[in-house]
């Protein structure tokens, strides 16, 4: 299915950023100061491209169609893991950017290990989370969905491509703020 190679492709770019965060995380350790720039952008990137463009598109047409057709396996699949994974993502970067701001104004310790912490608590869970997705739940859709919802997934997913295609422009600038 075309639509899943979109997702597979969208999670390279992800995975490009999580191994970028990971060596922003070693650098503080080794004494680096906190790069504000770059943790802005990589919020941004992660808010409205991560986020927005590509769990929500799982979300919304190829997990919302397998909990519809394929009963409870599916539903405990996506129900009580990838949704609850995509939620916990989402409180790992509040939390981080929470911290952020609290180093800016007190530059306590407590709050660079959090910086740390959470970044690392994000790069982890959605590394486990995109291989999960990648090697189990994508092929059960796509082995198991009727033919006429795989069209319908295919048809959804093409009207969502040209609406991601506005935040492009944007998403290069933060790419380019990101891998300096
Ligand atoms: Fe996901
Ligand atoms: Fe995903």
């Amino acid at each position: 299915m075309k639509s899943i190679d979109v997702l597979v492709k969208e999670h390279e770019e992800i995975s490009k950023l999580l191994d970028r965060l990971e060596v922003e995380c070693i650098k503080i350790l080794e004494g680096s100061s906190i790069d504000y720039p770059f943790f802005e952008a990589s919020i941004e990137f992660i808010r409205d491209y991560a986020d927005k463009v590509h769990h929500k598109k799982e979300e919304d047409i190829l997990f919302k169609y397998m909990v519809e057709e394929l009963g409870g396996a599916a539903q405990k699949l996506i129900q009580h893991g990838m949704l609850v994974e995509h939620q916990l993502g989402r409180h790992y970067i509040t939390e981080l950017e929470k911290h952020l701001n609290e180093y800016e104004s007190n530059g306590d310790v407590h709050d660079r290990l959090q910086i740390i912490s959470y970044t690392m608590a994000y790069v982890n869970i959605l590394r486990m989370h995109i291989e999960k997705e990648n090697s189990v739940v994508y092929p059960f859709g796509e082995n198991n969905l009727a033919c006429g919802t795989k069209e319908l997934i295919e048809e959804e997913t093409k009207e969502r491509l040209s609406e991601d295609e506005k935040i492009s422009e944007r998403k290069e600038e933060l790419l380019k703020i990101i891998f300096k």
